[in-house]
């Protein structure tokens, strides 16, 4: 795709949009009457609506896109249109124009780091673990990502992607209710659409702040390649990661799990698809403030399986921890039904790049090999969940690998 077409397709989304939902327009009037101050300001809403979209695609912002690059000035939107990763870095530099979270990376360095990246290499909760994996079932799913995937797009700066996060910021209070101490926030973004953070906290007080935290991960904004306020229902990229958190938090509760010596938490980040900006907005937070995370998984595309192959967990051997990537093998191999395959993303693939960045050990697990994963329906209105790739069965292996994650190196209270 050339540059120069970008002008063309952003003409004709706007006639789209006029036609769909500015997220903070009024409605088109059946006849625009310039003698009457009324029709005047709803045309002036709607160019004005249209221009900041615009704007919005059209401004540059530092971004990289490979480890050993410079930060250099681009199009975010451009860049997804080529299907090039890229962190967005512009409010992460310092006077310098150093990368304030590899700076903050220096935090690993430190000599809690050895013990804290060496990961169990065997399974010691096979019994916990089966019981939560008892409690998993599809109809959690199913309903959730059809309500997650009814609102226009998710894009983290549109008026339907603030709502979906409202949305989902009720779900995980409702999930999370039948626990007084669990704790769900709303870390708070400049872009309108925030990350959501439930906290588990651990039996053991004293031995969870030696430890560190345990995350699981996944995104909630969906974009549309065209233009980002086009529809966008992101059903598999990534509502089937955001359901598979949802449906393993359930099943843990429902199955009366505490963790024993490490608080959990579950996020939910906003705005992996502008260049990361959500996960390096929290990663930045805890490395500045001191919070310990001992490790990180995301899952970011787990319900296709392509027409023609057999079911397999992509496990990402890049930008990630390759000690935690190894003990996130013995759990496929110790608790699903396929088998595991090692696969590449490149740098900035997904939200566990922010937490390399600032030194806490990440892994990555994804519906395929990257050749086999939804690459045509992503990013587009196609999507959804209703077509014959699109399998419940393949989320509810990633609800089990997150569940049997966290209890492992989380632990079980009593
Ligand atoms: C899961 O656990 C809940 C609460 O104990 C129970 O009501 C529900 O029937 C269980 N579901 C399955 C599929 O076992
Ligand atoms: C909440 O924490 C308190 C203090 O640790 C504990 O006594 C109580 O049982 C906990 N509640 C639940 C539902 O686990
Ligand atoms: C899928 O698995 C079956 C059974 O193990 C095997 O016979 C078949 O060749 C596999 N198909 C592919 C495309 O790998
Ligand atoms: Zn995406």
């Amino acid at each position: 795709m050339k540059v120069t077409s970008l002008p063309l397709a952003a003409a004709a989304a706007g006639v789209a949009l006029l036609s769909t939902q500015p997220a903070t327009a009024s409605p088109l009037p059946h006849q625009l009457s310039f003698g009457d101050s009324p029709s005047l300001s709803t045309t002036f809403s709607l160019l004005s609506s249209l221009t900041s979209a615009s704007l919005d695609v059209f401004t540059p912002r530092l971004v990289q896109t490979a480890h050993d690059e410079a930060p250099y000035w681009g199009f975010p939107h451009y860049l997804r249109w080529k299907g090039v990763r890229f962190f967005d870095v512009t409010d992460h530099l310092d006077a310098n124009g150093q990368d304030v979270l590899l700076a903050h990376s220096l935090l690993s360095a430190t000599s809690n780091e050895k013990k804290t990246s060496s990961f169990p290499s065997k399974l010691s909760y096979q019994k916990q673990v089966g019981s939560v994996h008892a409690n998993i079932s599809e109809s959690g799913p199913r309903a959730n990502i059809a309500a997650f995937t009814s609102f226009t797009n998710r894009y983290y700066k549109s008026g339907s992607g603030k709502q979906s996060q409202q949305w989902l910021l009720a779900k995980v209070k409702e999930i999370t209710s039948v626990d007084e101490n669990i704790t769900v926030e709303e870390f708070e973004h400049p872009w309108g659409q925030n990350s959501i953070i439930a906290k588990i906290p651990a039996t053991d007080s004293k031995a969870a702040e030696e430890n560190g935290r345990i995350v699981v991960g996944s995104h909630q904004d969906s974009v549309n390649l065209i233009f980002p306020y086009l529809p966008a229902p992101g059903a598999d990229d990534d509502g089937s990661g955001t359901v598979t958190q949802l449906e393993s938090l359930r099943a843990l509760l429902a199955s009366g799990w505490k963790p024993s010596h490490s608080n959990v938490e579950f996020h939910f980040y906003s705005a992996e698809e502008g260049g990361l900006l959500g996960s390096q907005a929290v990663a930045r937070s805890y490395a500045e403030s001191g919070k310990k995370v001992r490790a990180m998984s995301q899952f970011d595309m787990t319900a296709f399986i392509k027409a023609g192959t057999n079911a397999t967990i992509g496990v990402i051997t890049d930008v990630v921890s390759p000690e935690l990537t190894a003990f996130n093998r013995l759990l496929i191999e110790g608790y699903l039904d396929v088998p595991w395959v090692d696969t590449q993303l490149g740098y900035a693939g997904s939200d566990h790049a922010s937490w390399t960045k600032v030194g806490v050990p990440s892994a990555f697990s994804v519906e395929a090999t990257f050749g086999d994963c939804n690459l045509k329906r992503i990013h587009t209105t196609s999507d959804t969940f209703t077509h014959d790739e699109y399998s419940f069965e393949h989320i509810l292996r990633f609800s089990r690998l997150s569940s049997a994650f966290i209890i492992e190196l989380a632990g079980w209270g009593k």
